[in-house]
């Protein structure tokens, strides 16, 4: 039986300056698409230092907080919302481990990235945290409900 799309998760994604600088939007995009998930807000924007801080604020404290910060805002990030069953889960295990050096062929990180301090993308690592950041990037106007056609051969 089809889910109603209120019932589906949603996760928070975003391809950080790196991936965009290396023209990688595509091909991040369409490993989510082609997976069955199903994309509901999309933006490109610069954040602020002081943006990038409150997204990462969990990690105000680790020694690297400030580099990360630096680099968040340092160029365009395309900020994403992606729906779908066990999408916050699984989207993390598209993108893989979070150091490149340790995350599997086939993933994101393993396919296209080198460095721990340039992973070119962030993934929501669990519910709580994917409600929080999708209220800090998006406003609930910008989330758009849609039954795609693909969707009842999905489920
Ligand atoms: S940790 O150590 O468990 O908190 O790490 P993790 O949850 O995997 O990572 C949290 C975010 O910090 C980034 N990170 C780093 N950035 C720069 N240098 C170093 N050494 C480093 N270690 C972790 C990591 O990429 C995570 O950011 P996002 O944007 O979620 O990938």
């Amino acid at each position: 039986q089809q889910l109603q799309a209120a019932e589906l998760e949603r996760t928070f994604i975003a391809i950080k300056p790196d991936g965009v600088q290396r023209g990688l939007i595509a091909e991040i995009i369409s490993r989510f698409e082609k997976k069955g998930f199903k994309l509901v807000a999309i933006k490109i924007m610069i954040p602020s230092k002081d943006f990038a801080q409150k997204h990462y604020h969990d990690l105000k404290e680790r020694p690297f907080f400030n580099g990360l910060c630096d680099f968040l805002s340092s160029g365009p990030v395309v900020a994403m919302v992606w729906e779908g069953e066990g999408v916050i889960k699984y989207g993390r295990k598209l993108i893989g481990a979070t150091d490149p050096q340790k995350s599997e062929p086939g993933t994101i990180r393993g396919d296209l990235a080198v460095g721990v301090g340039r992973n070119i993308i962030h993934g929501s690592d669990g519910s709580e945290t994917a409600k929080d950041e999708i209220a800090l990037w998006f406003t609930p106007r910008e989330l758009v409900s849609y039954t795609s056609n693909a969707e009842k051969w999905i489920y």
